[in-house]
């Protein structure tokens, strides 16, 4: 008998029907024992969402200030599992607030420490930075990463811009102004993800993880966007500039934030555009460092 546990955070219910749906081919398998674990901060955040919280867990979500969750059933810290599947969303680059909480406390060493882990994450696009930090997280509480999926919004960058904020403050997954394409991970592509857990449940019945990154690869589970590194990178620089202002002037926390958001308005709309033509044209000239960008990101 192989013992799964599926841990996951959600506002909306995307990533739970993400992780659900992954693990459909564990469900009706006798010589495989699932549960599930919810990750439950003790102050959750409000969805849909306002502009104060919105902004306002940025600081904290970035630098990683982690926050209480309350205590995982007992069945599940007592259960010593085969394999571990962590789903987590990308907040501000980073893993959200949430399931950073879960990987900073004492539980998720009990939990994951010396087992074989794969981390799914389903963002808007921008979710390879973040997945460094949670890959250093994992090494702090000797997780032994076997895999990784990242389930994102295929459109245009600017389009899932307009269509997450619109899904984020009104809490539903609509088409925006009637003309949008619809936000988040695809229906389509949410159905299909089972095909990842059939292919997760082969290697965990070999007991042998070695070959299971690039099979995950060639089934499409990692989207490369090269644009998207290099502006995770360039923010993740601005992101530290701006949260370091936040806490040392912890007094004005409420006008920063309001400048931050404006930064943020003028960071999408004009400088990433500007970044993104200039970089089209000097594509050539990086076209092999790319590559290998490419080689690493879709790794482990
Ligand atoms: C506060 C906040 C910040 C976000 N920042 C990012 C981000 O930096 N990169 C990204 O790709 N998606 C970002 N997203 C989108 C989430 O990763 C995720 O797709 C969305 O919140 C849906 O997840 P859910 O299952 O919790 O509803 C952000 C969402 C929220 C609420």
């Amino acid at each position: 008998m192989k013992k799964v546990l599926v841990i996951y955070y959600s506002q909306s219910g995307q990533l739970k029907d993400i992780a659900q749906q992954i693990a459909v081919p564990f469900l009706n398998d006798e010589e495989i024992h699932l549960d599930f674990y919810a990750i439950a901060p003790q102050n959750d955040f409000p969805f849909p969402w306002d502009n104060a919280s919105f902004f306002g867990a940025f600081p904290e979500t970035f630098r990683q200030i982690s926050q209480e969750i309350n205590t995982p059933p007992q069945n599940i810290l007592n259960t010593d599992y085969d394999l571990i599947i962590f789903h987590y969303q990308v907040w501000f680059l980073s893993p959200s607030l949430p399931t950073m909480s879960f990987l900073k406390s004492s539980y998720a060493k009990k939990i994951i420490q010396n087992k074989p882990i794969v981390t799914i994450n389903g963002s808007r696009n921008m979710w390879a930075l973040a997945q460094e930090k949670v890959k250093k997280l994992l090494v702090e509480n000797q997780a032994n990463l076997v895999g990784n999926i990242a389930l994102t919004d295929r459109n245009i960058n600017l389009i899932s811009v307009v269509t997450i904020v619109d899904w984020m403050f009104s809490g539903i997954k609509r088409k925006a102004y009637g003309i949008f394409p619809l936000p988040g991970v695809s229906d389509k592509e949410i159905k299909e993800s089972s095909k990842f857990g059939k292919i997760i449940k082969g290697y965990l019945k070999s007991n042998d993880y070695k070959e299971m990154q690039p099979d995950l690869i060639a089934n499409g589970a990692v989207e490369f966007r090269w644009f998207l590194i290099s502006m995770d990178k360039k923010a993740n620089k601005m992101f530290k500039v701006w949260s370091a202002l936040i806490f040392k002037f912890p007094k004005q926390r409420t006008t920063l934030l309001k400048c931050f958001k404006v930064y943020l308005f003028f960071a999408i709309w004009i400088l990433s555009p500007i970044v993104h033509l200039i970089e089209l044209i000097l594509f050539p000239l990086r076209y092999f460092s790319i590559q290998k960008q490419k080689k690493y990101f879709q790794g482990i």
